[in-house]
C-alpha cells in the first residue's frame, strides 16, 4: 500500500526527522489531519521512544549521555541493525553517525537506499563504556525495545551488521564469515548478515563481500514484495 505523502511526513516528524519541502509545496499539516490508525501509530512510537529515553533497566543508563533510539522511515522495507552506540552516537543521539556510519550510508547509497528511507537501530540503545561488547544482561534488558521496533516497522528485509548483531539476533555463536552470504529468518522476516562497517574500514578488501550481501538483501526484499 502506498502511504499518502502527508501521512509519511507526519510519521517522519513524529520520529524527529526534519522534513524539508519547497515553499510552494508546504501546506498545513499535523496530527489532526491524520486518520485514527495513523494517529495511534504515532502515539505508539512516541510512547516507545519515551520509554526508551527513561530506561534504567541495566547499568548503562548511569554512563550514557542519552539513549540512541533509532532513526529512519517507520514504514521502511529495510531495517539495519547494528551493535550499540559509540561515542559520537551517544553524543548526538543518532545511530551510525561516526566514520562507520558514513561508510554505512555509502553502502546503502550503492544499492539505491538512503538513511531516511531505511530504519536503523542497534541491539543496545545505550553506549557501553569504552565501546566494549554488550554484556548478556544488557542485551537482554534492551531486547524488548528492538523487538517492538521490528514489529512496528515490519520490514521486508533485516540487515544485521557485524558479529554482535548477527549472533544475538540469530542466537548463534557462528562467526560472521559463516553467517554472511545466505538467507536467515527472524520469525517471518528474511535476514542477511554482513560485516560491520567499522570492520570494513579496517579491512577494505572485504568490501566486495559486503556488496554481495547487500545485493542478496536487495534480491530477497524484492522477492518479499511480489
Ligand atoms: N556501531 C554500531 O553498531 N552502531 C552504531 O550506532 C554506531 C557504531
Amino acid at each position: 500500500m502506498v502511504q499518502p505523502e502527508h501521512q509519511r511526513r507526519a510519521y517522519l516528524e513524529a520520529l524527529g526527522i526534519d522534513v524539508w519541502l519547497p515553499r510552494d509545496q508546504a501546506e498545513p499539516h499535523g496530527e489532526d489531519m491524520l486518520d485514527t490508525d495513523t494517529q495511534s501509530d504515532i502515539r505508539v512510537w512516541d510512547d516507545l521512544r519515551a520509554t526508551v529515553a527513561a530506561c534504567t533497566s541495566c547499568g548503562l543508563h548511569t554512563s550514557r549521555t542519552q539513549t540512541v533510539f533509532g532513526i529512519g522511515d517507520p514504514q521502511a522495507d529495510w531495517m539495519i541493525i547494528g551493535e550499540a552506540p559509540g561515542a559520537e552516537e551517544d553524543r548526538r543521539g543518532e545511530p551510525f553517525v561516526g566514520r562507520a556510519g558514513k561508510l554505512l550510508d555509502e553502502m546503502l547509497r550503492a544499492v539505491g537506499r538512503s538513511r531516511d528511507r531505511v530504519f536503523i537501530a542497534n541491539i543496545l540503545k545505550c553506549r557501553p563504556p569504552n565501546n566494549r561488547d554488550p554484556k548478556a544482561e544488557e542485551s537482554a534488558a534492551c531486547r524488548g525495545y528492538l523487538q517492538r521496533q521490528i514489529e512496528l516497522v515490519k520490514p521486508k528485509i533485516i540487515l544485521a551488521v557485524g558479529r554482535i548483531a548477527a549472533q544475538l539476533l540469530l542466537e548463534t555463536d557462528e562467526p560472521v564469515g559463516r553467517l554472511r552470504g545466505s538467507r536467515h529468518q527472524l520469525g517471518d522476516i528474511p535476514l542477511v548478515v554482513t560485516y560491520h562497517p567499522a570492520y570494513l574500514l579496517r579491512s577494505p578488501s572485504q568490501k566486495r563481500k559486503a556488496w554481495d550481501d547487500l545485493c542478496l538483501a536487495t534480491r530477497l526484499m524484492r522477492e518479499a514484495s511480489v
